[in-house]
C-alpha cells in the first residue's frame, strides 16, 4: 500500500516511528511505500508561503489552498488512484472500523493540517474525508498521520507475523482485552490470578470474559452499552 503525505515538515517523518519495528519491517520489504511530500515545494508566491491571516480577523494563521491543492495535483498522477484524507481535529472519529476501511485501498494521501486551520474549500473540495483522531488538539496533522498508517499498516495481508493477530484482538467486538500476565509467576509481592495457573482451559476463558466484560464497564460504559450480551455474559456478571 502507498502512503502519500502532504507536509510542511517533512523532517518530522525521516526516522521516527515508521521507521522502527513493525511498519519499518513493512516497508524494507516492500509492503508499505510511505511518500513524503514537502507543501512548501508547491507555494506559488516567492516566499514559499504556506498559510496567511483569516479573513475577516482573529487570531493566528490559515493554510493557504494553493499549496494544498496544487501538490495534491501534482501527486495525482503518480500511482494509482487515492483517497485523500485532511488530518484536523474538525473532522470526523478515526476508529479501527476507518483503518479496516482504508486497509482496503491500494493508495492513501494524508494531507497534514498546521497552525490554527485550512482553508475551508481544501476540506470542502479537494479532499474524500476530513479525520480527527482524537478529541484533543495536537500541533498538527502530522503525528496524527503516523497513527493513521501505523493502524493501517499492521492490517495489511504479510505485516503482523501471525495473521491471526491483527482482528482476533478487541474492537471487532468493541470489547476491551483481559489482562495478559507473564514471569515471574510473583513479582514484589504481586502474584498472577491462581486460575490463568491452572491448567484449567474452560475456567481460564471464563476467567478472561468476565474481567474483559468488568473493564469495559468500568472504563468505556459508551463501549459497555453497544455490548450484546449472552445469556453467559450476564451469568458472569452476576457472579
Ligand atoms: N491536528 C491537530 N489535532 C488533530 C487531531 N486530534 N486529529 C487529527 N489532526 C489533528
Amino acid at each position: 500500500m502507498i502512503f502519500d503525505i502532504l507536509t510542511i515538515f517533512p523532517g518530522m517523518f525521516e526516522g521516527g516511528p515508521l521507521g522502527e519495528s513493525i511498519v519499518g519491517k513493512a516497508r524494507a520489504r516492500g509492503l508499505v511505500t510511505v511518500r513524503v511530500h514537502n507543501l512548501r515545494d508547491y507555494a506559488t508566491d516567492r516566499h514559499q508561503m504556506t498559510d496567511d491571516r483569516p479573513f475577516g480577523g482573529g487570531e493566528g494563521m490559515v493554510m493557504k489552498p494553493e499549496p494544498i491543492v496544487r501538490a495534491l495535483e501534482a501527486i495525482a498522477a503518480q500511482g494509482p488512484p487515492a483517497h485523500v484524507v485532511l488530518l484536523t481535529p474538525q473532522g470526523a472519529l478515526f476508529d479501527q472500523a476507518a483503518a479496516r476501511r482504508y486497509s482496503l485501498l491500494e493508495r492513501l494521501v494524508l494531507v497534514c493540517g498546521r497552525y490554527e486551520g485550512v482553508d475551508e474549500r481544501v476540506g470542502q473540495y479537494f479532499v474524500d474525508e476530513e479525520v480527527s483522531i482524537g478529541d484533543f488538539i495536537l500541533t498538527g496533522g502530522e503525528l496524527a498521520a503516523m497513527v493513521v498508517i501505523d493502524a493501517v499498516s499492521r492490517l495489511l495481508p504479510g505485516v503482523l507475523g501471525n495473521e491471526a493477530s491483527a482482528e482476533a484482538e478487541s474492537f471487532r467486538e468493541p470489547v476491551l482485552e483481559y489482562p495478559q500476565y507473564t514471569r515471574p509467576q510473583e513479582f514484589r509481592g504481586l502474584k498472577v490470578p491462581e486460575v490463568l495457573l491452572s491448567g484449567d482451559h474452560r475456567r481460564i476463558a471464563r476467567w478472561r470474559r468476565k474481567q474483559a466484560l468488568l473493564r469495559t464497564r468500568q472504563r468505556r460504559p459508551d463501549l459497555f452499552a453497544r455490548l450484546q450480551l449472552t445469556e453467559q455474559d450476564l451469568a458472569l456478571l452476576r457472579e
